[in-house]
């Protein structure tokens, strides 16, 4: 017998949601997953003078909400434990969309002063430029510091779980219950800690921002974003910046991705085990000057890190440097075989990318970082024990 349309999988398992959320029977071919439906427009019904032709609800027109954009937003939903997702053309795409509704001209915002970079370019120049919005840049792991920085005009906390591209972690709990006191929403960029790992919206998160084009998607080669979070905050980005603004995913991506997150438990075991194993084996070697990964004891928020991400891991992202000028780290880079220079993380394959001690940003890293500068590296998928000869090799070579 054939499953019923209305088949719900919220009462299943993750793995089984990563499987099942958001697809269904293809009612014209009976084809047994959602379709790549690449098409501009949906049937209208016979009487379209009642449609809201900025509604979302319905397919209507791909800006608005197509039939891969709302598989996708189920599944997301689904595995975020969220009661809404919109889904749009990037992670940078979904950021902007938030900050664009739900602020206004006048407003204050917190930003942990380590993030994504186009975040920090975002707060530094284009929304105050544009738009008037003063932000404030505060060390989100030291509580009293943003206790501090709050305004009466303060409406929004942004911060990374695990920031990028120091590893820092915020206390998302703590952080949530100083901002909803004075009244300030709390948008959670959560790219470097998808769920299982992570799911700041129950720790008090408002919103949470991912990059599709990393984990959730894992195969490096589909761009989306996504904000998660209630109805009636999701509601407004859909009308302000999908459907207003157009910043829309295309169906084909959206159904890549959700292709993509179907595995999603099982790369992050893979990925979150591997980084382990990896960071160990950097930590140990005399040659590295320093690793910054939230799995290690030496990292500043370590015990932290080990009660909010409930030890099912501490992400797959670090940051090292090997001893040497930026010409050694540049060569040691060469020297790598299959461990690819590359930006984005959350691929399949290993990527790292060498970045200076230079730039605005880099006074609130740590004095390791404005020493040596940093390699970003995130770990793939390929086996672990790989990714090791890969490093130890090109060390090798580098300092003989
Ligand atoms: C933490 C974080 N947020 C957002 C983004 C932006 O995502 P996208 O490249 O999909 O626009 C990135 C990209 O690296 C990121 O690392």
């Amino acid at each position: 017998m054939a499953r019923p349309d209305n088949h719900d999988p919220s009462t299943l398992g993750f793995s089984s949601r990563a499987v099942h959320a958001g697809n269904s029977i293809d009612k014209g071919s009976g084809a047994i997953r959602t379709p790549i439906v690449m098409a501009n427009s949906y049937a209208l019904p016979d009487d379209p003078s009642q449609v809201s032709w900025s509604g979302t609800e319905i397919p209507l027109y791909t800006r608005n909400s197509g039939a891969n954009q709302i598989a996708l937003q189920h599944k997301l939903a689904s595995l975020e434990g969220a009661e809404d997702a919109v889904v749009l053309a990037s992670g940078v795409a979904a950021l902007h969309a938030v900050f664009f509704t739900h602020l206004e001209s006048g407003d204050h915002v917190l930003i942990a002063d380590v993030t994504y970079e186009a975040t920090f370019r975002l707060f530094t120049e284009l929304l105050p430029r544009k738009y008037g919005i003063e932000a404030t840049f505060v060390d989100a792991s030291d509580l009293d510091s943003v206790r501090a920085a709050l305004r009466p005009n303060t409406r929004l906390v942004h911060i990374e779980a695990i920031a990028n591209p120091t590893t820092k972690v915020t206390d998302i709990g703590a952080v949530a219950e100083i901002a909803h006191a004075a009244g300030a929403l709390v948008v959670v960029d959560s790219t470097f800690t998808p769920p299982p790992l992570y799911r700041p919206l129950s720790e008090g998160a408002d919103l949470v921002v991912h990059s599709l084009t990393k984990y959730y998607n894992g195969h490096g080669d589909a761009m989306g974003g996504a904000v998660l979070g209630a109805k009636a905050l999701i509601d407004p980005i859909k009308t302000d910046a999908m459907v207003d603004v157009g910043g829309v995913i295309s169906p084909f991506n959206a159904w890549l991705i959700s292709r993509g997150s179907i595995t999603l438990p099982l790369r992050m075991a893979r990925h979150l085990e591997s980084a382990a194993q990896v960071a160990e084996f950097l930590d140990r070697d005399e040659r590295v000057a320093y690793v910054a990964y939230p799995g290690l004891t030496s990292h500043p928020q370590h015990e932290l890190a080990t009660r909010q991400f409930g030890g099912r891991g501490y992400g797959a992202m670090m940051a090292f440097a090997v001893r040497g000028d930026p010409d050694t780290q540049n060569r040691f880079v060469s020297y790598l075989r299959m461990i690819t220079s590359a930006v984005s993380l959350g691929h399949d394959e290993s990527l790292i990318v060498h970045v200076g001690t230079s730039g605005p940003r880099v006074k609130h890293y740590p004095e390791e970082f404005r020493t040596w500068g940093h390699l970003r590296f995130s770990i793939g998928l390929e086996d672990p024990d790989d990714i090791v000869a890969d490093l130890a090799a090109a060390l090798d070579a580098t300092f003989t």
